[in-house]
């Protein structure tokens, strides 16, 4: 399908985003290893994480879904999984298959991960390395590509791995590998990034350590269930942080929004930018932070991104490229090469559309200057990326012409029914068949 958006509009109203996608996905996999049955509110059913479900469904789990974003996990221990007759597809989803590359590691049984043509195109060696030095044998495709086939009954080691890169899917990748390990299994990170399932780990009763930015746990522990309140995803709310904030005479609330600090870099970023953002409500909910966020159009500025605002952000910058265009003067982001491996290459695939909308733009290694200006229209290429089609959805408030975006199909694997969403709350989008 694609979008078409027509120019101008603003966003008003009040609305709870779908459920965060990355402890949607942890909810599935750690109530699955519990004992006892896990409860989750909240959940995301869009296609990521309902490739995370299908997964376990396949390994003997029982799972209920009832009225919507309510799932049932009957746990069945952490060696309670059965092989699975054929290979888990994880289809879109990085984090379905690298968090399951090391919870897989660790089974009596082999198994092999595959997934779609963009997932199958994304660098798995980030994973594979340390879980090879615990002790694991995985065979991958050229270049360290999925499908992936993990040899079962290999016995784990724990070990110490400093994470090359600031990822939270290599973090938790190892974390979940060393519940199977003998002995202690530690992580440290260049920067700090999503803590979601260290978080969730100490939720089900698994002690984890965190100290002097060593993040530790021991093997041969176990999982007891506990019920999950899945917060909006922040990642989801970016999009109209973002379109409120461009378009004037906006004001609208977000509500029961996931704001974890090692999440909150868009907040951050836009305030920096002259963003007219404030929360209210704060709370705890099982262990995360959940807050109301009230966003208003302000004129924005260009920045220089502060690079330690980039793990916190880092799936919000196609959004914040947005902001950047719309923004006055020059915006400035280094310190990003690893949007050069998400489910598309986020700087190219940007950069390419904002030149198409006539923004000015470098792109750089790490990295991209955007000059703010006047947005015309034109027709964008999502390169099946689910946040590029949404950022450049919400262009359209401050489009000059008509913006048609190409291939939004995989809008669903994050935040299904976004497009009905933003037309309530203002924007000025139809869907039409591809
Ligand atoms: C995620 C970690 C991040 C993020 C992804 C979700 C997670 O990936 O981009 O959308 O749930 O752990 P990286 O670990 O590759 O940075």
């Amino acid at each position: 399908m694609r979008f078409t958006l027509s120019p101008g509009g603003n966003i008003r109203g009040q609305v709870r985003v779908p459920g965060d996608k990355s402890i949607s996905h942890r909810s599935i996999m750690l109530g699955a290893l519990a004992e006892g049955v896990t409860r989750v509110s909240g959940f995301l059913e869009g296609e990521d994480a309902l490739a995370t479900l299908s997964a376990f469904r396949a390994m003997g789990v029982e799972i209920e879904r009832h009225s919507a974003g309510e799932v049932v996990v009957q746990g069945v221990g952490l060696h309670g999984l059965e092989a699975s007759s054929a290979a888990l597809d994880l289809g879109n989803a990085g984090t379905g298959m690298r968090l399951l590359c090391g919870l897989m590691a660790g089974q009596s049984f082999d198994c092999e991960l595959t997934g779609d043509a963009s997932l199958c195109s994304r660098p798995m060696g980030r994973v594979i390395d340390p879980l090879t030095l615990m002790g694991a044998k995985i065979d991958a495709q050229a270049g360290g590509r999925p499908p992936l086939k993990i040899s079962g009954g290999r016995a784990l080691q724990g070990i110490h791995y400093d994470l090359p890169m600031a990822s939270a899917q290599v973090k938790s990748c190892v974390l979940l590998a060393g519940l199977y390990a003998d002995g202690r299994t530690s992580v440290t990170e260049p920067a700090p990034t999503r803590d979601h399932t260290e978080r969730m780990l100490r939720g089900f009763g698994y002690p984890v350590e965190r100290k002097n930015g060593v993040i530790s746990l021991e093997g041969g522990g176990c999982l007891e269930a506990a019920d999950i309140d899945v917060p909006a995803d922040i990642s989801s709310a970016a999009f109209f942080l973002v379109a409120a904030s461009i378009a004037p005479g906006s004001d609208l609330l977000l509500t029961h929004v996931g704001v974890n600090p090692t999440r909150t870099g868009v907040i951050n970023i836009l305030r920096l930018m002259g963003a007219d953002i404030t929360l209210s409500g704060q709370r705890e909910v099982g262990g995360e932070p959940v807050a109301d966020i009230r966003v208003r159009y302000a004129p924005l500025r260009g920045i220089e991104i502060p690079e330690d605002q980039v793990p916190p952000a880092i799936d919000e910058f196609p959004a914040l490229f947005i902001a950047a265009a719309c923004a006055e003067g020059r915006t400035v982001l280094r310190g990003a090469e690893e949007l050069r491996v998400k489910e598309s290459d986020r700087i190219a695939a940007m950069a390419e559309g904002l030149t198409t909308l006539g923004i000015e733009n470098d792109v750089l290694d790490d990295g991209i200057i955007i000059e703010g200006g006047t947005l015309a229209g034109g027709e964008i290429h999502t390169h099946m990326d689910h946040r590029i089609a949404m950022s450049f959805a919400i262009a359209g408030l401050r489009a000059q012409e008509p913006i048609v975006v190409l291939d939004c199909d995989h809008v669903a694997t994050s935040f299904p029914g976004f497009d009905v969403l933003a037309s309530e709350l203002g924007l000025r989008i139809s869907v039409q068949a591809d």
